[in-house]
């Protein structure tokens, strides 16, 4: 069965939910009266993207992207590669981009640079998690989960060299 690992991050099941629920009040107040328009970035945020648009009491329309920035390496090469694009236009729109953890910041950085040029009305970001003592770039982030310490975690999601996605909590080693 599904056991957390041993390590300094444990969020559980609950926590997780409880937090998704929050997040999902706050966009349906600060979107009140309009349609958002959530970019899920494929492929850790699947699962929080799958949890939080059921947390969002209002019409939405969402999409997916998907992106690679470390291979099956634990530490980011720095470079930022669109692997799948959008299916949908977005200029206009309430964007929110729906990220899995941000670490150095690059991915994200350069999601935000990527998207904006195609002028949407807004453009936010919603991350489950933030490790913000590994910050190379200044990124902002309206709708937060958790701020983690610095240590790799899995689960709920996020891969540990691709396996463990389908663990229901986040663990560290
Ligand atoms: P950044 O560009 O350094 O901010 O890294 C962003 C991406 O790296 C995230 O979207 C994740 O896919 C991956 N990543 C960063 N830290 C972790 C981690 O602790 N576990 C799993 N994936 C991670
Ligand atoms: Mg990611």
């Amino acid at each position: 069965m599904f056991q957390p690992g041993k390590g300094r991050v444990q969020i559980s099941e609950a926590q997780i939910a409880e937090r998704i629920r929050a997040l999902g009040a706050a966009i349906r107040q600060d979107y009140a009266g309009q349609e958002p328009h959530l970019v899920c970035v494929l492929n850790g945020a699947f699962i929080f993207m799958a949890d939080l648009v059921r947390a969002i009491d209002l019409p939405l329309t969402l999409d997916f992207l998907a992106v690679s920035s470390y291979g099956n390496a634990e530490k980011s090469s720095g470079e930022v590669e669109l692997i799948k694009d959008l299916r949908l236009p977005i200029a206009g729109r309430q964007v929110i981009i729906v990220e899995d953890i941000v670490d150095t910041g690059i991915t994200l950085n350069y999601l935000l640079r990527l998207l904006e040029a195609r002028q949407p009305a807004s453009l936010r970001v919603a991350a489950l998690l933030s490790k913000p003592s590994r910050r190379q770039v200044e990124v902002p982030i309206h709708y937060l989960g958790f701020e983690i310490e610095d240590a790799f975690v899995y689960g709920y999601g996020l891969d540990r060299a691709q396996r463990d996605r389908n663990l229901p909590f986040i663990t560290s080693q």
